[in-house]
């Protein structure tokens, strides 16, 4: 995934554009959604062992932009971005959970959310028990209608491993469009990959 180093958090570079707004730090109250089968919501303690266990699997992690984690402090600092995203209003992450029995499906993420350019990121990452189900598509249409009626976004863009169909598909479901490639854009464990770009206009929003 071309979305987030979850250790070392890619967005800070983007800190100084989120804060143009005369440097007022907004707050972003992070959601709780319900959709058929799914409830996205804040994280909380009880999420750190399956958070540890999908962030430490190698083959859920196969296309994204850093390691799978070794070490439980990653957990830790996962936890403090979900809070420091909701202070400073630069977005939401929420835990993924099945209605059915409360299982940890896994994360969605809203972010980068810049209040001038009217922009953000979208990404997510599911257990591999859970994938081909639809739980992708609708967690995230729920965590973008949310997005779309809570502040003006205009555009939102994802990027994606090449390889990675599924998550490519999961974008076209949602109404995405493939807008360009960024050759050899990461190097993961030597593997060079190309990314796609995808982005959706809030004028092409089919919720
Ligand atoms: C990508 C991911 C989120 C998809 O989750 P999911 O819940 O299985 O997604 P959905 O079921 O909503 O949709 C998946 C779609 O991809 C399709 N698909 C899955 N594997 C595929 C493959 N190898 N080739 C073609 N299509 C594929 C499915 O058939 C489905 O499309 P359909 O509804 O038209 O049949 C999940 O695989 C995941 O968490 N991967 C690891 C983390 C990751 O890569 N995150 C995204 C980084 S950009």
């Amino acid at each position: 995934m071309v979305l987030a180093d979850l250790d070392e958090d890619p967005f800070d570079e983007f800190l100084p554009f989120r804060l143009s707004c005369d440097d007022v730090f907004m707050t972003l109250s992070t959601p709780t959604l319900e959709t058929e089968r799914l409830r996205l919501r804040p994280f909380t303690d009880v999420d750190a062992e399956d958070l540890f266990a999908l962030q430490s699997d190698a083959y859920v992690l196969r296309y994204w932009d850093s390691p799978p984690w070794t070490d439980r402090t990653s957990v830790a600092r996962f936890m403090a971005r979900c809070q420091q995203m909701a202070e400073e209003g630069s977005g939401a992450r929420v835990a993924i959970e099945r209605i059915s029995d409360k299982a940890f499906v896994g994360w969605c993420t809203f972010n980068e959310w810049n209040p001038d350019f009217r922009s953000a990121s979208l990404g997510y990452c599911l257990h591999q028990a859970a994938w081909g189900r639809g739980y992708a598509t609708e967690a995230a249409r729920a965590l973008l209608q949310w997005a779309f009626d809570t502040l003006e976004v205009n555009r939102i863009q994802s990027e994606v491993d090449s390889r990675n169909v599924a998550s490519a598909r999961v974008l076209e479901k949602l109404g995405f469009e493939l807008e360009g490639t960024l050759r050899e854009d990461c190097i993961v464990n030597g593997d060079v990959s190309d990314s796609w770009v995808y982005g959706l206009l809030r004028r092409d929003w089919a919720g």
